[in-house]
């Protein structure tokens, strides 16, 4: 039964969501195995054997917001608060143009501050300096009419996670001035526009179940995104999931396995929280079908303030400094950084 699914998920790059249970239900190592060898292939068969970076810009940590697994959430007095001018967001770029990187994101908590004009005018203002970069938001929650204009200043990319993709799961993670509705009406406006889009969720958030999951995966296929952000969950001191239990890499490294066969040519990063948690993460997760890394570009002063979980990485081959770290341990798997914008293959 589940060397089937597995042949069918490779054939058909669809399942029913029963059948997307069954393989998180019943997976072993060797299954493990069997998936991240054909993601492995067919991601080859696309990208080779290129890794793509992205320079990661936290522009902000002020939130309004109140994501009940989120250090930087609105409601959180120990956090201590910055946000970036649009100089030091213009030095972040330089300096990470000069280390090789084409993709900028910039990355924030739901800040007022930046309002369509402010963003506008930084976004214009990196495409003019480095038009050969493409940009990436992730910004949150914002109207159809502020996603347009984002867009038209010249924004190439969008990541908004969808956190879960069961309404009664996403009401058990946020507070109830957020809606399960609204996050995947901005996706789907998201994509209207004409970004590339990512969602994404965190693999073994409270009260997550493998129902749960099958429906993230079920939505992934159906929804089919350019880009794809799943990571451990890891409790944040400051929050209520302060003593839950942490996602584990095995879990994570098999979903991503299991997206990059949905999705072939999906842009699908070995995120932060899957380094922060194993010191050899984010190779695990290249070996099991990623393909983008996204290192730190932030101000060294304010990156420790970015604090969505305990022990998040912000330094070594997370930085952005540390790309010659980072190149050596991705030539040491048999992979290669390139210095690309790294734009979704369609095919
Ligand atoms: N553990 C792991 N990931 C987290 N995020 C927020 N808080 C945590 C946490 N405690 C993720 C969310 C969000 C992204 C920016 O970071 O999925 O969308």
């Amino acid at each position: 039964m589940m060397i089937d699914l597995i042949n069918k998920l490779e054939k058909e790059h669809s399942l029913t969501a029963d059948e997307y249970k069954y393989l998180i239900d019943n997976r072993n190592e060797e299954y493990a195995s069997m998936l991240s060898e054909k993601a492995v292939d067919i991601r080859k068969k696309i990208y080779g054997n290129a890794v793509f970076i992205r320079g990661l810009i936290e522009i902000s940590n002020i939130c309004k917001n109140d994501c009940l697994y989120c250090g930087i959430r609105g409601g959180n007095k120990n956090c201590d608060r910055f946000r970036l001018t649009k100089e030091q967001i213009l030095s972040c770029c330089e300096n990470g143009y000069s280390l090789g990187f084409r993709t900028f994101v910039m990355q924030g908590g739901e800040d007022m501050y930046f309002s369509d004009d402010v963003m506008c005018d930084i976004i214009s203002e990196i495409k003019t300096r480095y038009p050969d970069c493409a940009i990436t938001l992730s910004l949150g929650e914002r109207s159809y009419e502020s996603y347009k204009k984002l867009f038209d200043a010249g924004a190439d990319r969008y990541l908004l996670r969808h956190e879960t993709a069961d309404k009664a799961h996403y009401a058990k993670l946020h507070p109830d001035n957020l809606s399960f509705d609204k996050r995947m009406q901005c996706l789907e406006n998201l994509k209207k526009i004409g970004f590339q889009t990512g969602c994404g969720f965190m693999v073994g958030s409270p009260f997550q179940t493998s129902e749960h999951l099958a429906k993230d995966l079920k939505f992934i296929e159906e929804f089919k995104p350019e880009m794809c952000g799943i990571g451990p969950f890891i409790p944040h001191k400051d929050t209520v999931f302060n003593n839950y239990t942490p996602g584990t890499v095995e879990l994570t490294c098999y979903l991503l396995s299991i997206i990059r066969l949905i999705s072939p040519s999906i842009l699908l990063p070995a995120t932060t929280a899957l380094g922060s948690i194993d010191p050899v993460g984010r190779e695990k997760g290249i070996l099991a079908g990623a393909n983008v890394v996204m290192p730190n570009l932030s101000p060294l002063d304010t990156r420790v303030k970015y604090s969505l979980y305990n022990n998040k990485l912000s330094s070594g081959a997370e930085s952005a400094q540390g790309k010659a770290i980072l190149e050596d341990k991705i030539n040491s798997i048999g992979y290669r950084i390139v210095t690309d914008r790294g734009d979704y293959k369609r095919i």
